[in-house]
């Protein structure tokens, strides 16, 4: 069943080279992208759009929230479904509403979905299990088409629900006509290109499980990154603290001097995303002012970093969505080998359920 994987985990990081491809299927068409599950009318009238999900749904959203504002130039929020389901959310009739959720039963995320419903807000649904009660109760829904995801540590969900955004992205931006034509075909080409940036490459896989062993004590991680980078280091933290028991932090890497700073020493270990493409030289800095302090360094980029205890080397690409997916890989993988170095269960952390149905 694990097709000589070592964890579902493990096969379903590698398999979600594959799984982006369905994903895309029929979506991205003559350099366009279509939705046979919303028809633009559906759209009419929407002003601003609100995200609402858990976990690594919600990391999800956020980086969704960061390229539709983006790419469509629509406002976007993002919220915590538990969050937002007792806080007495103001709820406008022009906010598209969209719940995204792995599968499909999050308690949190359906109750969100129903106060958005019954408040007449318009509702979408992005979702990996058909006919789930998430998917029966929005008004529209595009499956992820990831299919079946068994490690409790959400892979390809992840990458796939980020597919799905950057194509509504795309939609609206197509709606909203904010992208000239040469933006919108370096965007599809990009698009076009994440199957190979998820291809995980053996030699990067062996890196990551030699210097794994390198963090496996220390008081805690700091996983940084800016802009949709953050989103990024924010689950790239929760998927080492869910199977390696260890702390981890995502933080924007602005924010570090902060406050969090004052932690810095050779046993806070900094996980610095460094992409080539977006904002290189403000993240350059903030990794530096944590290396003038002594954290231990590990910086994932496609650009060589001096002042790195550790270097995992991406490929070049010229889109920064490319080097976003990339270095999802390299975080699951991180997580996931040193979670294996510390004996764990990794397909099935300890009190961890795969399906959160109780609020
Ligand atoms: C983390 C993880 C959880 C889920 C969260 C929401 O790896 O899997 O954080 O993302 O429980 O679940 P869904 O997406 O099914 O609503």
């Amino acid at each position: 069943q694990k097709g000589g994987y070592r964890f579902f985990m493990e096969k379903e990081i590698y398999e979600q080279s594959d799984v982006i491809t369905e994903t895309m299927m029929g979506r991205v068409v003559n350099s366009h992208i279509e939705f046979e599950e919303i028809e633009s009318e559906f759209l009419q009238e929407i002003k601003a759009i609100k995200i609402c999900a858990c976990g690594t749904s919600y990391h999800a959203g956020l980086s969704g929230a960061y390229l539709i504002e983006k790419l469509a130039r629509i406002p976007v929020s993002c919220e915590i479904a538990s969050e937002f389901r007792y806080k007495d959310p103001v709820l406008h009739k022009d906010t598209l509403f969209i719940v995204i959720s792995q599968s499909g039963e999050t308690a949190d995320t359906l109750e969100a979905l129903k106060m958005a419903k019954s408040a007449g807000l318009k509702t979408l649904a992005i979702c990996n299990v058909d006919n789930s009660s998430i998917v029966r109760l929005a008004d529209r829904t595009i499956l992820t088409r990831a299919g079946i995801e068994k490690g409790v540590a959400s892979t390809k969900a992840f990458t796939t629900q980020v597919m799905v955004l950057w194509m509504l992205a795309l939609y609206f931006s197509q709606l909203t006509n904010t992208l000239d034509e040469n933006s919108r075909a370096k965007e599809i080409e990009a698009l076009l290109h994440t199957p190979h940036a998820l291809k995980v490459d053996e030699n990067l896989h062996e890196r990551i499980r030699r210097l794994s062993k390198r963090y496996l004590h220390g008081h805690g991680f700091f996983f940084i990154g800016r802009d949709i980078f953050f989103p990024l280091a924010l689950e790239g933290a929760l998927k080492l603290k869910e199977i390696s028991y260890l702390h981890a932090e995502g933080y924007p890497a602005g924010e570090m001097k902060h406050g969090p700073i004052a932690l810095a020493d050779p046993e806070l270990f900094t996980i610095a995303l460094m992409p080539k493409n977006l904002l290189y030289d403000k993240i350059k800095s903030n990794v530096e002012e944590l290396s003038a302090r002594d954290s231990t360094i590990c910086a994932i980029s496609s650009q060589e970093f001096e002042l790195a205890d550790d270097f995992v080397r991406i490929h070049t690409w010229d889109h920064y969505m490319l080097e976003y997916y990339e270095m999802a890989v390299v975080l699951q993988l991180l997580a996931m080998e040193i979670a294996i170095r510390l004996g764990n269960d990794v397909d099935m952390p300890r009190n961890l359920a795969k399906s959160v149905t109780v609020e």
